[in-house]
């Protein structure tokens, strides 16, 4: 009885093509397993898996020593094992509390919804998770991060023997992994299992017992946590290809004083008031804060997704006026949204629409569109991002989330802006396709550019940015320059204040 969870030899294909190919895993009970491996490597296909939101072609599934065939996610979530999705499934337009029950929704007596004692449960739900917001909130006027604790909360608002976590923490900042982590003690301490997928190399140290390595949908190592660090596990993890791996280097930057950009004065909403900054040719200036801090609300206004809003904006000494996207496209302005599947895809699309849908002006031939060249700037993005695919026709919704992101990221690159804002655009994405996008970021501002860069990992912030500024509820509350970056400390303590 020592495992609580075994999957032995599980092969499954998608299409002819073989994504897991005799992969065991086995999880001990009231232990941590983290389940690591590249973009696509076959971790979220191989927990639906388990699951059953995917059939296996091959293989076995014991739940406490017993043979399981799931047959859809309620079969599994009955039987105790819960999974926290990379692609949440929240519903938008539903309440929090309403989110948290879904498809388990509590009745009174047998008839009708108990919409108070939802919302009471909610309540103390969100209260023991220290998550300060009301469970009567709509879900769309909540960032991603909070989408990520709700969904969290979801998965534990009924008794769970294994809890599968897949990317927790991809919008989390670092005090707010705090508080994930403390959970995860809590749950630990009354037994649950729990498997963790993360990109996260340092989280994975701090919290797992049992480290299960994936490599291209094969095994390549389980070993202790205590028995590996990171070098060991990235180079588990990227084989050949390890010279690819980033290394926290500084930027030597040399930037001018010519301002790109100037933002004066903008205004949101009743939280942002009056925030100010510019970027200079050639500079990356981050934006450190925590959840709720307005970082994503700046760079969304400034692209025009919330319209028109009070303030000016200077480009290459132009004012320009932003009411909608195309005007901040046209203005040379680009950004990767934070929300990359609800805002940066479209899903049922293939990855060649996706990646040539901005440049659908520079492609037209005539009334027609030339489809060579479409094809030929897809591949250029496929092969410079390393995006894993069977093709470039492939849909969007079919790859796993590491190379969806980065298609959104290549989308936006070649659409040749002035100014890049990218919202958290290394999260869920592997170590090795990380460094080569520091490496773009860098690049693409060596050449004149200006970026701004949100990141909740703030050793992403010190290693890319020349300048970060500081927000706390919607004012920039401090700056710290490029010299000044010493240590994560030094970040962390401005944001805290
Ligand atoms: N429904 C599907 N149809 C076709 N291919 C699929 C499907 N689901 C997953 N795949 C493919 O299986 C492979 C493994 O994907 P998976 O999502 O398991 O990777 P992952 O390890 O979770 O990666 P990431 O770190 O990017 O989330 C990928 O190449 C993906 O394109
Ligand atoms: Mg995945």
């Amino acid at each position: 009885m020592e495992y609580i969870l075994k999957m032995d030899q599980i092969d499954k294909s998608f299409n002819g093509v073989k994504v897991l190919d005799n992969v065991s895993f086995r999880l001990k009970r009231g232990q941590v397993h983290a389940l690591v491996g590249g973009n696509g490597a076959g971790k979220s296909t191989l927990m639906k898996i388990l699951t059953g939101v995917y059939m296996r072609d091959a293989g076995i599934v014991e739940v406490d020593d017993e043979k399981v065939n799931f047959n859809g996610y309620r079969d599994a979530s009955n039987a105790g094992i819960r999974m926290i999705y990379q692609e949440l499934s929240i519903i938008p337009t539903l309440s929090v509390a309403e989110n948290i029950f879904l498809n388990q929704e509590k009745t009174n007596g047998k008839m009708f919804l108990d919409e108070k004692g939802m919302l009471k449960a909610a309540k103390e739900l969100l209260d023991s998770f220290d998550i300060n917001i009301s469970p009567k909130t709509v879900v769309n006027t909540l960032g991603v991060g909070y989408c990520q604790l709700i969904e969290i909360a979801k998965a534990l608002s009924k008794e769970a023997k294994v809890l599968v976590m897949d990317e927790p923490t991809a919008s989390l900042s670092e005090s707010e992994v705090v508080i994930l982590f403390d959970i995860i003690r809590r749950l630990k301490e009354k037994g649950v299992s729990i498997i963790y997928i993360s990109h996260r190399m340092n989280e994975i140290l701090k919290i797992a017992d049992e480290v299960t390595v994936l490599r291209d949908g094969k095994n390549v190592i389980t070993a202790a946590g205590n028995d590996l660090n990171i070098e060991a596990i990235i180079n588990h993890m990227m084989g050949e290809q390890v010279e690819s791996v980033f290394e926290w280097q500084e930027r030597h930057y040399n930037g001018s004083n010519e301002k790109l950009l100037e933002v004066n004065g903008l205004e949101v909403n009743e939280c942002i008031r009056d925030v100010s900054f510019f970027i200079n040719k050639g500079e990356v200036l981050g934006f450190a804060g925590l959840m709720g801090s307005g970082r994503t609300e700046i760079v969304e206004s400034i692209f025009g997704i919330r319209g028109r809003c009070k303030g000016e904006l200077i480009i290459d000494r132009q004012k320009v006026v932003i009411k909608d996207v195309q005007n901040a496209i046209d203005a040379g302005l680009a950004l990767v949204p934070e929300d990359r599947r609800r805002q940066g895809l479209i899903l049922m699309h293939s990855v060649k629409q996706n990646i040539t849908l901005p440049l659908l002006k520079r492609l037209r031939k005539g009334i027609l569109l030339d489809d060579k060249k479409a094809s030929t700037l897809t591949k250029e993005s496929v092969s410079s991002f390393n995006i894993k695919t069977s093709g470039i026709g492939k849909e969007a919704r079919l790859l796993s989330g590491g190379n969806q992101q980065k298609i959104v990221i290549a989308k936006w690159l070649k659409t040749e802006p002035k100014v890049l804002l990218l919202d958290e655009p290394t999260a869920g994405i592997d170590v090795g396709a990380k460094g080569e996008i520091i490496n773009l970021i860098r690049n693409f501002a060596d050449q004149g550019n200006g970026v701004v860069l949100i990141s909740s990992e703030l050793a992403e912030l010190m290693a890319v940015c020349d300048r970060i500024l500081v927000l706390n509820k919607g004012k920039i509350t401090g700056q710290i320059l490029r010299e000044e970056i010493k240590s994560e400390e030094v970040i962390q303590h401005a944001i805290q204040k």
